[in-house]
């Protein structure tokens, strides 16, 4: 019998932004495969480009209303090319997409994804059509993710939706509603199956993984109002890991992004305990000094940071840690900026990412205070920041040189196709050469060199 497939509507999505954002993609992929749609990386030739959008920065906003202009020429060789836009843009702007930009037939938001056949039939009788209802315990959980370029080796798996923090810079809370957690049965079901396809690596997935909290679902602001049993036995994000990290021993299990405020010291025994679970914690700071942390609405302050830093390095002593930092948040003075330069010092983070405060409309930071740091002076302290970073991240691989570290085989190094790279349990880049080991094997690393981002190895 002749194959159905060539007679399948083509697909390709293109991603941006945050690990969240490619972990959605593979939900809406899996949606459109079991509605009779076919993935394609040809976007050239295929009947509906979706585009997974991130509102952060304005920069990133800019990149995909550029890319949705190149879209145009295609549309009109075309007439029945559609063109979706999903996530955090389709969220923020809603039906003003449409008429902003009018190439676009499809917007839904990152919690609507399962309507998308329902909204691509509508699309196909020639209406636009928008979804952009947030929901308070949407988790895609039963959904079996498509993994999309995968190489087969390490997966996310998104543990909770949304986020509840409010920090005054963040379009996030906005964009993708309500933090929630994931059935942990869903959880656990999903990696069980990434084990028995071959997956060695997987990385749980969160806007603030450590909030994680099953009490049988619902709203996270909503556990108080739950029933005693519930409450006894509800779950944490210190006994998920470590349910994960017991029933999947063979795995490497890594976790991001960790909120300072929320990161208990359960977690971080948890971690010391279990050799799979990767030692590397990303852990947000965004400035040194208590007065922009208080602007920011960041729940903790620059000691209570330090004494957190304190904790991870006396529990898990060879943990690599990272951060995220924000150069120029409105009233930033010399003497803030000074402080985080002087936190980055006390810290010695191994990497980071470092941005420039980018307005984002709506925002409590966009309502309440004035953009008011000029361009050049945000310019100059972001590379002032990464500069410093820079440093301490040479200093503290060089460190490296002379041990041994346990590499998971990723892929062939971008450098050279005579070396394989992979990360350490640090997620420390490493390459080393290729000999006769395969991608997906964990090998023994002995560091001989290293720049600010990379150990060199001999495998
Ligand atoms: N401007 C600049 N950076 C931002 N981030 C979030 N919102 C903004 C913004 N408005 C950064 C924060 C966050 C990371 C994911 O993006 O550092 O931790
Ligand atoms: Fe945004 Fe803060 Fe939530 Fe991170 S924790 S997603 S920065 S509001």
């Amino acid at each position: 019998m002749l194959t159905t497939v060539d007679n399948k509507k083509k697909y390709t999505i293109i991603t941006y932004g945050c690990q969240m954002n490619f972990s959605d993609s593979e939900v809406v992929s899996s949606i459109l495969n079991d509605n009779g749609y076919q993935s394609s990386d040809d976007h050239i030739n295929s009947d509906l480009i979706l585009l997974n959008t991130c509102s952060i920065r304005e920069k990133a906003e800019l990149t995909i209303r550029k890319k949705l202009q190149s879209f145009k020429k295609l549309k009109k060789k075309n007439s029945n090319l559609k063109i979706g836009v999903l996530g955090c843009m389709a969220e923020r702007l809603k039906e003003k997409f449409l008429t902003e930009e009018k190439m676009v037939d499809l917007v839904v938001g990152p919690d609507a994804y399962r309507d998308i056949p329902n909204l691509l039939r509508d699309v196909e009788i020639g209406n636009n059509a928008v979804n952009v209802i947030l929901s308070k315990d949407e988790t895609y959980g039963d959904i079996d993710p498509s993994r999309l370029k995968s190489n087969g080796i390490s997966a996310f798996v998104s543990i909770t939706r949304g986020c509840d923090n409010m920090c005054t810079f963040c379009v996030v809370p906005f964009t993708r509603g309500r933090e929630r957690s994931r059935d942990p049965k869903s959880i656990i079901k999903e990696i069980l199956k990434l084990k028995n396809e071959g997956y060695s690596e997987i990385t749980l997935l969160g806007q603030n993984v450590d909030s994680y909290l099953w009490y049988g679902g619902g709203l996270k602001k909503d556990f108080k109002d739950a029933t005693e049993l519930q409450k006894k036995s509800s779950l944490s994000f210190s006994k998920l890991l470590e349910l994960i990290a017991t029933n999947f021993k063979s795995m490497r299990i890594r976790f991001t992004t960790s909120n300072p405020q929320d990161m208990s010291e359960d977690v971080l025994n948890v971690m010391a305990k279990h050799k799979n679970i990767c030692k590397h914690i990303h852990l947000p700071v965004q400035s040194g000094s208590d007065k922009i942390l208080n602007l920011m609405n960041r729940k903790h302050t620059i000691n209570e940071y330090k004494e957190l830093i304190n904790k991870i390095r006396r529990i898990i002593p060879n943990c690599g840690i990272s951060h995220d930092i924000i150069t120029g948040f409105p009233n930033e003075s010399e003497d803030d900026h000074k402080l985080t330069l002087e936190l980055m010092n006390y810290v010695k983070y191994d990497f980071g990412f470092m941005f420039k405060y980018s307005e984002r409309p709506g925002t409590p930071a966009y309502k309440k205070l004035d953009d008011n740091v000029p361009e050049k002076i945000k310019q100059k302290r972001l590379q002032e920041i990464i500069d410093l970073q820079q440093k301490h991240s040479f200093n503290n691989l060089k460190d490296y040189v002379g041990t041994n570290c346990e590499v998971l085989i990723e892929k062939e190094s971008k450098k050279s196709s005579q070396f394989w790279c992979g990360r350490n349990s640090q997620n420390i880049m490493v390459v080393f050469p290729k000999k006769n080991l395969k991608p997906g094997e964990t090998v023994s690393v002995k560091i001989i060199d290293n720049t600010s981002t990379t150990l060199i190895g001999r495998s």
